[in-house]
């Protein structure tokens, strides 16, 4: 779709990394900017900062976790601005190590932000876009879904969050098909970013007390937090070249969008094995990163 000047761009988890980077992208393309976080203090401090660019925006707390948040933000937007043109699911936190480690509280938080929180976004936004494309035959909108490369493959410690991003993935392309349904002036991607430098691995600061868990974490979960923490650091490109990326895409019509196509042959290789019905194997010597999370990881096991 074209990205016009004065369009509306709604933005969950915009207060901090990729989201503020779409905030900001969104802001240097003249479009009208929400930022929608749990986060109050980042949030404010991410309005102000577009204002000072020059941006109209505004910040709305929401919890994606919680339709009702998420229907409130899209009252506020629409009183405020009008349709949002573009829609970022894209609020998510981050949980690893062995699956059987993880906690029930592990998986009701990681899958209400990463998943639910997409299925809230979906459900709120898609038929008032719909409805504003019925009205305008101008009227372009696309909801854009952050999943991972963590949808698309499967490697050792990937947990939790492995699943909620497949889910994210699986989601996104069933909006596809759906959409397709219903013409062209709605359409739908999915952002499958690599590794990029943000705050995600302190996710951990905003999930709700009652969802802490009553231990701390295991040998296994520590080691994946640091291999996590230090593939994060490592990232090879910036939140601001990942929304640079994802914002061509979304004017080029493209639904998948990988910032880090280097790593397609992986998702290949996974494919290929579900497709022929062999079993998963990680071309571990192709890929230092995940030879180096495996190593790590049985390392703990093993002590
Ligand atoms: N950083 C990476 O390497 C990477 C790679 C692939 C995918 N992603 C995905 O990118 C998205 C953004 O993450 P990030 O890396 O920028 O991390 P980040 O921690 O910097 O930003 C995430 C934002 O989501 C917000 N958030 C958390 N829970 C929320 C809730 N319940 N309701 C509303 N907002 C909430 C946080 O306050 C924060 O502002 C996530 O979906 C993440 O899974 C990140």
């Amino acid at each position: 779709m074209n990205i016009e000047r004065n369009d509306i761009a709604v933005i969950t988890g915009g207060g901090s990394g990729l989201g503020k980077a779409f905030g900001e992208e969104a802001a240097r393309r003249g479009m009208r900017v929400v930022i929608a976080d749990i986060e109050k203090d980042s949030m404010k401090q991410t309005v102000e900062e577009l204002r000072e660019q020059g941006a109209t925006a505004i910040g709305v707390h929401t919890d994606v976790t919680d339709s009702a948040s998420v229907e409130a933000l899209s009252e506020t937007v629409a009183d405020r601005f009008g349709i949002p043109n573009l829609v970022f699911n894209n609020a998510g936190v981050a949980s690893g190590g062995p699956i059987w480690e993880s906690t029930e509280k592990d998986w009701k938080w990681v899958c209400a932000v990463n998943v639910d929180g997409v299925a809230n976004g979906v459900r709120t936004f898609t038929p008032r876009m719909l409805e504003a494309a019925k009205k305008d035959p101008r009227y372009k909108g696309c909801v854009v879904n952050t999943a991972s490369m963590a949808g698309l493959v499967t490697a050792p410690g990937m947990g939790i969050y492995s699943v909620s991003k497949h889910a994210v993935i699986a989601l996104s392309e069933c909006l596809y098909h759906d959409l397709e349904l219903m013409g062209d002036q709605v359409t739908t991607a999915v952002l499958c970013p690599s590794y990029v430098t943000t705050n995600i691995s302190q996710s951990y600061r905003n999930r709700p007390a009652d969802l802490a868990n009553d231990k701390g974490p295991t040998k296994a979960q520590l080691a994946t937090q640091a291999i996590s923490s230090k593939d994060l650091a490592n990232g090879s490109l910036s939140a601001a070249e990942v929304a640079r990326i994802t914002f061509e895409a979304i004017g080029n019509g493209r639904f998948y969008i990988y910032p880090s196509p280097e790593l397609l042959p992986i998702v290949k290789n996974r494919l290929d094995h579900i497709a022929h019905g062999t079993n998963p194997d990680i071309p571990y010597d192709e890929i230092p990163m995940f030879k180096e999370r495996r190593d790590q990881l049985q390392a703990a096991l093993s002590n």
